[in-house]
């Protein structure tokens, strides 16, 4: 079947089964920052937007992006880059397979909350999980971002 899916801006078809996973499709047409984890809905690396909100892409059915849009972090490349670098400077990008679903969750989290102080950070963030740097730095890098972004 052929889904018509606006992904990044872009009108896109994807050949797909319906209960193909948003996750499988964005993979296979090459969007390889979408990253496959856990693949229970669990661990947020394979975080994107439907239609602005963030979703566990690993448990969305193609069907359900029918007709609608779809963003990575390819198409808010601009917005993230500030936080970005303060995830680098901050050394909270450590193997890094967790930065595309996190940058795309902290996007979503500046848009519905207004200054959340480190409580609501963790809570907002609490489905993205990351192996290597122990959340401290992560912190630090979302604080400083938040702050500067003011
Ligand atoms: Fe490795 Fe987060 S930096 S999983």
């Amino acid at each position: 079947m052929q889904f018509k899916i606006n992904i990044n801006g872009r009108s896109t078809i994807c050949e797909a089964q319906p209960e193909d996973s948003l996750l499988e499709v964005l993979r296979r047409i090459g969007i390889y920052s979408v990253r496959s984890g856990c693949e229970t809905g669990n661990c947020g690396v394979c975080t994107v937007w439907l239609n602005g909100t963030p979703v566990l892409s690993c448990s969305v059915p193609v069907a359900r992006a029918e007709g609608q849009c779809v963003t990575t972090v390819e198409g808010v490349s601009e917005e993230a880059a500030a936080l970005v670098e303060a995830l680098s400077e901050e050394g909270a990008d450590q193997c890094g397979y967790c930065a595309p679903g996190l940058i795309m969750a902290v996007l979503a989290m500046k848009r519905e909350l207004s200054m959340p102080d480190e409580e609501g950070i963790a809570h907002y963030l609490n489905g993205n999980l990351c192996r290597c740097s122990g959340y401290r730095a992560q912190m630090r890098a979302i604080r400083k971002f938040l702050c500067a972004e003011k």
